[in-house]
């Protein structure tokens, strides 16, 4: 009988407590606190975000982006061409959590598997045929092979790629659910980050020598140098 109720209390005690605590899962953009904030880039300040833009002195262009008409035509070494419409690049999305890229691929183009950290992605085809796939956390791989109007969605976080499969160009739009989704590149993260993660750390992680490690490392440094 008293565990039962000591149970009970101690049952009350951390229900309450979790309504106090802010779930960790709520990973979306904070919502806006005014109609809009047209970022302003050049703000010596450092917060979550950026400043707004002094409101008077604001036009349509402020809300206007044009950048995604274009086709992309420099290509990099894995065939794709990547236009990022992101906060940065369109400084009127600042607190609005909303972003969009254009990604062509010419034949045999690969977005390589990268993940979003901030945002879930939601993708339309357009042109030609994009094999897209995702992993979960229990790495169970989720994929499509989509055509022009047809949708996939990568929840937040996860790591993902797109593969042109057809046998022309493709094109896809992806919508976020962040001003600033950000990009992590599994290759680059694991064989080209500033300094390099030591060879024994993956070397042990992948269970092959670090003659492998090396080659791996000085292929992705020559692929993504020359890429971004
Ligand atoms: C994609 O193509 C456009 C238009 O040619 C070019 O301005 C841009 O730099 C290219 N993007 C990359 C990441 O190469
Ligand atoms: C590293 O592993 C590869 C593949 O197993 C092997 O061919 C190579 O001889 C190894 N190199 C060294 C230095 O052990």
């Amino acid at each position: 009988m008293a565990s039962k109720s000591i149970h009970l209390i101690l049952f009350l005690a951390v229900s309450s407590l979790l309504h106090l605590i802010p779930l960790p899962s709520h990973c979306t953009d904070p919502g806006p606190l005014q109609d809009f904030c047209v970022a302003d880039l050049e703000s010596p300040l450092f917060i979550n975000g950026f400043p707004c833009k002094n409101p008077s002195h604001l036009t349509s262009d402020d809300f206007f982006y044009d950048g995604l008409k274009k086709r992309g035509t420099i290509f990099d070494a894995l065939n794709v061409n990547l236009t990022q419409v992101d906060v940065y690049a369109f400084p009127g999305l600042n607190t609005l959590g909303m972003s969009m890229n254009r990604v062509d691929f010419l034949p045999g183009g690969l977005n390589p598997p990268h993940n979003h950290p901030r945002a879930t992605e939601l993708s339309l085809v357009v042109e030609g045929k994009l094999f897209v796939g995702w992993v979960t956390t229990d790495y169970i791989l989720y994929w499509k092979v989509l055509t022009a109007g047809e949708l996939f969605v990568i929840p937040p976080g996860l790591v993902h790629f797109q593969l042109n499969v057809g046998e022309g160009r493709a094109l896809f739009y992806a919508s976020f659910n962040s001003q600033n989704p950000g990009i992590t590149i599994m290759a680059e993260a694991l064989f080209d980050s500033t300094p390099l993660i030591p060879d024994p750390v993956l070397s042990k992680a992948f269970h092959v020598n670090d003659t492998i490690i090396e080659l791996i490392k000085s292929r992705v440094a020559a692929l993504y140098k020359s890429s971004y």
